[in-house]
Formats: structure tokens, sequence, C-alpha cells
């Protein structure tokens, strides 16, 4: 029963519009393993460069590691009856390279392997599409010790562990996925030190962009043999960038940002090779780059997965504050939905991919537990509303987009934020681990049943002037 149209503050201005999806939309969730598993220790696992990173003073806000987090490792059958009982049709998480091949390259951990298998089949057994991603930032602390990203071997080492995983379920997995956010590990693994492994240097980060690119191509290559049928996807995040003024500095400024952020990994593998101007501009000489290399990242993919948040103001000297007022979530990042539909647009226009599928939209919000335990979240629900009218907007203009995943599933781990941020659908009591869904849990799940919503106020995001 879904009674919350009556709970929702009334609508100010224009009447509701009705939202539907096209049939065969894809509703889901998203996680990633060291942000829900704990059990670090546990079955054979050996370190990451995030069980390391927690362990350093200072790196991680609250002093909080990984060691429990949502405890999914051990309760992962309650957690896919959970995902069952929201009637979503797809699930995202990400697999842990230091549990499957613990010491980096070499001998697989069965046990590692085998609760990855157990979790795909338990997905399946519930009529939940698995949808693992090979690589979300836990790199295996051995390999860091080699260089990490940094060192090319990585590239081939990680090339070497999808195969290892493709050999066990690429009878069952349809889509595979092998890195999250290359953006993110580059450049706050190895430019500004925000994550693990916590370096500040943008040689290293050039490096390392590199690296991740040609971890996936030579990934690619391995998924393509070993299971010709499956479809190949690789998930990018995109933050659009707009200057803050229009003085030369500043729009020289967020050109080259956008380049960074939202051009390094795209063009490559859509064959465009890196922003080239970009490049030289951080006086990047690309000696990292072999004959051949090029050719590998571009290998054909099937699926963008996109992942997106916020846009960002940039200026050329120093951060950019946001004005008094402007929207924005518990971790200050601006609330702006028309972005994503211009992003679409324009990623459709510029690339052409096959398929895209929004593999991670969310907000952490400050969640008001309710004496008898509901979690009145208006503002998350909102928020992801917002965003779907976005998707639906592109969908309508052209843009073959196949399904909306939320992030995340759970309250979980946030990096260096540890766990202030909530950014579930689902509570978790990092005390007792209990799990309740929130309002806008409830919501989503109608809204994937009914494959559609009422846009309240639909006049609200207008369309920005530029
Ligand atoms: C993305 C990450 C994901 C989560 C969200 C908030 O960059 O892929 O793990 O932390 O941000």
């Amino acid at each position: 029963m879904n009674d919350l149209d009556a709970t929702s503050p009334a609508p100010q201005g224009a009447p509701s519009v009705r939202k539907n999806f096209p049939d065969g939309f894809i509703w889901g969730s998203a996680t990633s393993s060291f942000q829900i598993e704990g059990a670090t220790g546990e079955d054979g696992r050996a370190p990451s460069i995030w069980d390391t990173f927690c362990a350093e003073p200072g790196r991680i806000l609250d002093g909080s590691n990984g060691d429990m987090a949502c405890d999914h490792y051990n309760r992962f059958k309650e957690d896919v009856a959970l995902i069952k009982s929201l009637g979503f049709d797809a699930y995202r998480f990400s697999i842990a390279w230091p549990r499957v091949i613990p010491t980096g390259t070499g001998a697989v951990n069965e046990a590692g392997l085998n609760f990855y298998e157990q979790l795909v089949d338990e997905l399946l057994a519930n009529d939940i599409t698995p949808l693992p991603t090979l690589y979300h930032w836990d790199l295996p602390q051995v390999l860091e010790d080699a260089g990490g990203w940094v060192n090319r071997d990585t590239a081939l080492a990680f090339a070497d562990y999808a195969a290892v995983v493709v050999e066990r379920l690429g009878d069952r997995v349809q889509t595979w996925t092998t890195l999250n956010e290359p953006f993110v590990s580059a450049n706050h693994g190895y430019v500004t030190g925000e994550h693990a492994p916590g370096h500040t240097s943008m040689a290293e980060g050039f490096a390392a962009s590199h690296h991740l690119l040609l971890a996936h191509g030579l990934a690619g290559r391995r998924i393509r043999e070993l299971a010709p049928d499956a479809r190949l996807a690789i998930v990018i995040n995109f933050t659009p960038i707009e200057p803050a003024t229009t003085s030369n500095a500043d729009v020289v400024a967020a050109y080259h940002q956008n380049n960074l952020e939202n051009r390094w990994y795209a063009d490559p593998i859509a064959g465009l090779g890196y922003p080239i101007d970009t490049a030289r501009y951080h006086r990047w000489e690309q000696d990292e780059v072999r004959p051949g290399d090029m050719e590998t990242i571009a290998i054909p993919i099937d699926l963008l997965g996109i992942n997106f948040y916020t846009r960002s103001i940039v200026q050329a000297e120093g951060d950019y504050e946001l004005p008094e007022g402007t929207p924005q979530n518990t971790m200050g990042w601006e609330i702006h939905p028309p972005s994503l539909g211009e992003l679409l647009r324009g990623l459709h226009e510029r690339y052409d991919f096959p398929s895209m599928l929004i593999t991670e939209n969310g907000a952490p919000m400050p969640d008001r537990i309710r004496k008898d335990g509901r979690i009145e979240d208006d503002d998350r629900l909102d928020y992801i509303r917002q965003h779907l009218a976005q998707v639906h907007g592109a969908i309508e203009a052209g843009c073959p987009i196949e399904g909306y995943l939320v992030w995340s599933l759970f309250d979980n781990f946030e990096w260096a934020w540890g766990y202030g941020p909530r950014f579930g659908i689902v509570e978790v009591d990092f005390e007792t681990q209990e799990r309740t869904p929130k309002k806008s849990a409830e919501w989503f799940s109608a809204t994937a049943d009914a494959n559609g919503f009422d846009l309240p106020d639909p006049t609200r995001w207008a369309p920005t002037e530029d």
C-alpha cells in the first residue's frame, strides 16, 4: 500500500504531471563492496588500500573503517530478500579483488569467489538482475605496495583478476562493468589525496588515469573472449562544470576542469583519445602511453554507466562557495537536477554509446527518525523524483537510457566522510544492524512497481538559461 501522496507536502504552483517510463525500464539500487560488506578479515580476504588508509590517523572524518560496515557479507541473504520486497529489477554491487585474489595476482581464494557466486545465485533466484562492478576502489594493498595504479602491471593484474571472476560467473551475469569512476580513483587517490592511497602528485594522477583505462581495455578484451554474449560496461562519474564568471581566467579554468572530469575517460573509450590541449596545459608528456594502448582502451562498450550527483562551478582562483540559500545536501553538494538532463543529452550527442544506465544518483540528507521508527526523508524522495524527471525528459529527447539505480540501497561507509553522510533509502542502525526502509524507499518501490510517478509542480526546476 502506498499512502505517500497523502502525506507529501501539498504541491505548490502548477498541477502535477504523470511521468511514465518505457516498458522494461530497469529500477534498482547500488552499493559497493568496501562500503557495505564488513568482514574485512574473514575467509581469507587480504587488506585493501582502504583498510590501510582508514588505519592512518586523520584520513577518515569520524575515524571509522570498513571492518563492520553493514555486515552485508554475513547478511546478504536477508539483504537480497529486502531488495526483493522493494520490488527492484536489478542490483548493482561490486566484487572485492582482495577477497578473490588476496595477493593481487596468482592464487584464487575460493571462499572469496564463492561469496559472490552465492550472492549472484541468490539474486537470480529472486529474479533480480545482478550488475557486478569488478573494481570499486578496493585495490589489494599488496599491489599498492608495488606502485598501485601508477604501475602498469596493475592493469595487467586487473585483466587476470577479471578473467577469474568471469570464468566463474560468466554463465550467470549478462552485463560486466569493469571500473567504477576511474576519475575518482586517479584524482582523489593520487592527486588530492582525499582517498586511498592518499598520494598528492599530478604526475601520478595522470599515470594512474592511463593505467586504469588500460585496465578497462585489457579486461574488456578478456570479457569478450570468455563471455561473448555478455555486455561490456564501464561506470564513469560526470560533474557538469560551469565557469563562475565570464572572465577569461574562469572560462579557461572551467574548460580544463571539464576535460579532466568529464572527458578524460569517456573520450578515449569512444576512440577520441585524451583531450590533448588539457594534457599539454598540465604538461603531461604521455610517457605511459605505449603503442596500441589507445586501441585497447577504445574497445567498444555496450553500455555506459553514469554516476551523477551535482554540478560544479569553477573559478580560476580558490574554491567557489555556493551562495547562501542554494539547495544542497549534507555534504554541501549543490542540488541541481537540470544538470542531469543536460548531461544525458550532451553525452548522447557526443558519444552515441548504444545504451546508458544511471548507475548512481542520490543524496545524503538529515534523516529524522520518528518515534515510531519511520523516517520521513521527503528531501531525499524529492531529490530522486526531480532527477528521475530529468531522466524522463532525456528519454523523451531520444536518449537510450535503460534504467535508473539509486545510490544507495543502504546507509554505508562514505569513504573519507565515514558513517556521517547517510545516502541510503534504507536506514541502517550501525549498533544493531537493523535495516529500516525510509519513506523514499517506499516511494521508489511504488514508482518501480507502477513504472512511473506523478511529478508535483513540474515547473520548479526550469531549464537553465545557458
Ligand atoms: C560515488 C561513489 C560511491 C559513493 C557515492 C556517494 O563517487 O561511486 O561509492 O560514495 O559517490
